[in-house]
C-alpha cells in the first residue's frame, strides 16, 4: 500500500516534471513503427533515432513488425492508441503502409516515411538517402571495373519501393551498355524481404546457368551480396567476380577487406535519423515541414521528400568514410 502511493507520487512528479519541460504540453510522444530488426542498419537507425529525440526532448515508443504487413498496421494502430503526436514509419510494404497514414490522418496525427516511401497516400514527409543514387553507384562502380561481360542483377525487396528506385538507378548507368552489346544480363531476379537466402539461390541458378561465366554481380545490398558470395564460394570465384552492395553492415566491411566483396554504398545513418527526429519534433508541434525539399511523386501527390547523399566505398576509402566516421570500429573491420 505506502510503495504503491510512494510509486505514484513517482509517477505523477515524473509526469509533471514533464509537462513543465515542455510548456505545461506533455512532452512529445514519437511512434517509430518499424518493418524489421533483422539487417544490422535498423538497429543503428533505432538506436541513432531515439538518441536524437531524446536530446530533443521527445520519447520514442517503438514498434518492429518482422516483415509482417498486417502486424505492422495493427502495431501501429497501437500506437495511435498510446496518443503519438507524428509516427515515423519504415514501412515493410510501401502500399498497404497506406492504411498507417489514413488511419493516422483520421487521429490527426501526421506521418513521415523514413528511409522507404510510402505510396498511394497524403504523407507528410519522406526522409531517406537517395536510394536512386544508391543504385547509380552500385553501377558506376561496376562499370567502371568491368565494363563488359555477364552480370547478374539481385534486386531487393519487391515489396519495397528503395528497392525499385535502386533499380532504376542500376539501369540509369548499365542502359547504354547493354544497348551497345558490352554488357549482357544474364540473369534478373528480386529477393523477397531482401532475404541473403534467396541471393544465394539466385546466384546458384545463374551460376549453374551460365557454366560459371559470370563477371559481375549487383547485388541490392550487403545482405544479398553475403548471399551472392557465398554461392560464388562454393564455386571458388569469390574474390573473382565483382560484387556490389550497399549498407555497410559490419560483415560486408569484412568482405570488403578480404577482397569477397568489391565494395559498398555507404549510408550515414545518423545523417538519416538526426535529420528524420528533428522534423517528427518539428511537425509534433504542428510546425510546416521545412522548406527546403524535393518532390518525390508516390503515385497520388508529390511528398516532400529530403534527400540525403550517400558515398561509394571500396577498400581504398574503407578507412576514410566508414571507420573515420565510427559507423564501423576499425579493431571489428580488420579482425581476422
Ligand atoms: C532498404 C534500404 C537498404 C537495406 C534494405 C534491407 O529499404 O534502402 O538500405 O537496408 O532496405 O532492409
Amino acid at each position: 500500500m505506502r510503495l504503491k502511493s510512494v510509486t505514484a507520487f513517482g509517477l505523477a512528479f515524473l509526469f509533471l516534471a514533464g509537462c513543465a519541460k515542455h510548456g505545461g504540453t506533455g512532452a512529445i510522444k514519437i511512434g517509430l513503427s518499424l518493418d524489421t530488426l533483422k539487417e544490422e542498419r535498423w538497429q543503428h537507425d533505432r538506436d541513432l533515432f531515439v538518441a536524437k529525440a531524446k536530446e530533443l526532448g521527445a520519447e520514442v515508443l517503438i514498434q518492429a513488425a518482422n516483415s509482417n504487413d498486417a502486424l505492422q498496421n495493427s502495431q501501429a494502430e497501437n500506437l495511435l492508441t498510446q496518443g503519438v503526436n507524428v509516427l515515423v514509419v519504415v514501412p515493410h510494404n510501401g502500399k498497404s503502409a497506406a492504411t498507417i497514414v489514413d488511419s493516422a490522418h483520421k487521429a490527426g496525427v501526421p506521418v513521415i516515411a523514413y528511409d522507404r516511401l510510402i505510396r498511394d497516400c497524403d504523407l507528410d514527409l519522406y526522409v531517406t538517402l537517395d536510394p536512386t543514387q544508391v543504385g547509380v553507384q552500385q553501377a558506376d562502380y561496376a562499370v567502371k571495373h568491368v565494363p563488359k561481360g555477364n552480370y547478374v542483377l539481385i534486386g531487393g525487396a519487391p515489396t519495397d519501393n528503395n528497392a525499385v528506385l535502386v533499380r532504376n538507378g542500376q539501369m540509369s548507368v548499365l542502359k547504354p551498355y547493354i544497348d551497345r552489346g558490352d554488357i549482357k544480363i544474364v540473369t534478373d531476379q528480386w529477393a523477397t524481404d531482401w532475404s541473403p537466402i534467396e541471393a544465394l539461390k539466385i546466384m546458384e541458378n545463374s551460376l549453374t546457368m551460365n557454366k560459371n561465366k559470370v563477371d559481375a554481380v549487383i547485388a541490392s545490398n550487403d545482405g544479398t551480396a553475403g548471399g551472392a558470395i557465398q554461392a560464388l564460394n562454393a564455386q571458388k570465384l569469390a574474390g573473382k567476380v565483382l560484387v556490389t552492395g550497399q549498407d555497410a553492415d559490419l560483415a560486408a566491411c569484412q568482405r570488403i577487406v578480404a577482397g569477397t566483396q568489391s565494395m559498398t554504398v555507404y549510408k550515414p545513418l545518423s545523417l538519416l535519423a538526426n535529420k528524420a527526429a528533428e522534423v517528427a519534433v518539428a511537425l509534433a508541434q504542428k510546425k510546416p515541414v521545412p522548406d527546403k525539399t524535393s518532390k518525390l511523386n508516390n503515385g497520388k501527390i508529390d511528398v516532400p521528400s529530403i534527400l540525403l547523399a550517400t558515398t561509394q566505398v571500396d577498400k581504398a576509402n574503407l578507412d576514410s568514410t566508414v571507420i573515420a566516421d565510427n559507423f564501423q570500429k576499425k579493431e571489428e573491420v580488420y579482425k581476422k
